[in-house]
């Protein structure tokens, strides 16, 4: 499964790359609004920061619309993920995106019908909300297991994106359930790193280690004592 990063924050997208498990980025209007900065000067330093798809949201709600500033998007750079929301005017444009090579990744999925409908129209990812679909007393994760059911029954070749992803539990469930990308916060990202237990016991190892003669094999070695 891809990692994506779920934000606007460059700090964000420069540390979690760093890390060198991160596979593109996803941005939507309120990440933009958050990260305080021009759209165009943002997207350009995210791009300069990730080689990988990095979507980017169209605001139109006309097809004619939606497929200019699809085109522009994908102007911009040749690693731009075009993102449209699923609705009718949204997947007409992504069936026109499509015929014209250009990837696109339908959001503001929630059911298994919308996701049907977008790999129809040609999307390369689909994005169905996990938490904001939890949030609403539905079970989020049902629907990546019944969509990846629904793709491998038919041989639809669009990518499920989960995203809305706010804990730790749902990224390892979306694993489980066969998602091709998860998207998610900083926070959660660097959280999948984490257990107590790792700590506790990284710490023994180091103090045991300080009553250690002093050994030859880690002399250059900047850490460790
Ligand atoms: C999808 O690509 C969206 O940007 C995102 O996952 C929305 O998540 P939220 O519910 O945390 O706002």
């Amino acid at each position: 499964m891809q990692l994506f990063i779920d934000t606007a924050n460059v700090q964000e997208i420069r540390t979690a790359a760093g890390w060198g498990i991160l596979d593109g980025v996803t941005t939507n209007p309120t990440h933009i609004f958050k990260s305080g900065r021009p759209f165009e000067e943002v997207l350009q330093e995210i791009f300069s920061i990730v080689d990988g798809p990095i979507s980017v949201e169209t605001v139109s709600l006309e097809a004619a619309g939606i497929v200019n500033e699809g085109r522009a998007v994908a102007r911009f750079h040749k690693n731009a993920v075009v993102k449209v929301p699923v609705m009718v005017e949204g997947l007409k444009a992504v069936k026109q995106l499509a015929a014209e090579g250009i990837r696109t990744n339908v959001t503001l999925c929630f059911n298994a019908l919308q996701a049907y409908l977008a790999a129809k129209a040609g999307a390369t990812y689909i994005s169905p909300f996990i938490h904001r679909k939890e949030e609403a007393g539905q079970d989020g994760l049902e629907m990546i297991k019944e969509i990846r059911g629904i793709y491998d029954r038919y041989g639809y070749k669009t990518k499920i994106l989960a995203a809305s992803i706010r804990t730790t539990r749902e990224v390892l469930e979306c694993l489980n359930a066969g998602a091709d990308v998860c998207t998610m916060p900083f926070n959660i990202m660097e959280s999948l790193y984490h257990h107590s237990m790792t700590d506790a016991g990284l710490k023994m190892f180091l103090d045991d280690w300080k009553k250690v003669p002093p050994v030859k094999l880690f002399a250059a070695a900047p850490a460790g004592r």
